[in-house]
């Protein structure tokens, strides 16, 4: 059955900011779809409160096979019978000298962080055509508009991500729909846990604003650039002013 909420995808919403942006959207009274590799207690609380999946579907999808990501996407147009917006958030942290890193790994952060991204919004595009409304949110990274050593193959899948942004918000533009990249600045996940003090430390006093962004910041941009129709093609980066 159709339903008169807004229907929101949002990959990665288990843990970090996918988890910060799946509460965000519940909060405002969306329903909001999300996949993970797996569960935890932050799904398995929404999905206990929700059985029927009336405001919250989650399914277990490895966003490297990208057969599961196109389907993943179709059930949600399925069962709701629309797809308002779309976040792609679910990322993975490559690190490393290009010469140490394997092909494999190579290609896993560029299926997860560029093909799938663009495979999720093929699919949820063909839900916003029809209604000629909706709005595309790539996550990107500070790491796609400065370089960083040991981050090479981890900033040009952020970097495409901001060329996908631009060309796709100019075919998509006519037709009422939105596409934007927020490229945040470093932040506290599971993603950067592995930073030293003295690396925090480092980036703090690089950034003009004296401190790392944080979850919220990048929730206030992303609900910013959802609310607007005047703002599309474009990269905002949530970062302190670590970029300038
Ligand atoms: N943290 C930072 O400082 C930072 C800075 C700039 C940009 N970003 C970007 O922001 C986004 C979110 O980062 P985060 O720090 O919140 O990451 P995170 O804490 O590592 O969370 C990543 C989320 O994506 C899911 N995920 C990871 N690999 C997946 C896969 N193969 N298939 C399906 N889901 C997968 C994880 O769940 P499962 O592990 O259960 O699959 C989790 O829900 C990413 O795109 C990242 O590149 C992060």
């Amino acid at each position: 059955m159709r339903t008169d909420k807004r229907v929101v995808i949002i990959s990665g919403g288990s843990r970090g900011l996918g988890q910060a942006l799946v509460q965000d959207r519940l909060d405002a009274g969306d329903i909001v779809a999300t996949f993970s590799r797996s569960s935890n207690s932050f799904i398995d609380q929404l999905r206990s409160a929700d059985p029927e999946g009336a405001r919250f579907h989650w399914e277990a999808i490895d966003g490297t096979d990208l057969d599961g990501v196109r389907t993943f996407g179709m059930n949600v147009l399925r069962r709701y019978k629309r797809i308002d917006a779309l976040i792609n958030n679910a990322g993975v942290g490559l690190e490393g000298l290009l010469t140490m890193t394997s092909e494999r790994d190579i290609h896993l952060a560029l299926t997860l962080n560029l093909e799938s991204a663009i495979v999720l919004a093929r699919t949820c595009l063909k839900g916003m055509l029809a209604e000629r409304r909706g709005s595309i949110i790539n996550i990107s990274s500070v790491n796609a508009l400065r370089g960083h050593k040991g981050l090479a193959v981890y900033s040009a899948t952020k970097a495409a991500l901001l060329g996908l942004t631009r060309s796709l918000a100019s075919e998509v533009g006519p037709q009422g729909i939105t596409v934007n990249a927020i490229a945040p600045g470093f932040f506290e996940s599971e993603m950067v846990g592995h930073l030293t003090d003295a690396q925090r430390a480092r980036i703090i006093r690089r950034t003009p604003m004296r401190a790392m962004c944080t979850t919220q910041d990048i929730v206030d941009t992303a609900r910013f650039l959802l609310s607007t129709r005047a703002i599309t093609g474009q990269t905002l980066a949530v970062d302190g002013g670590f970029s300038c």
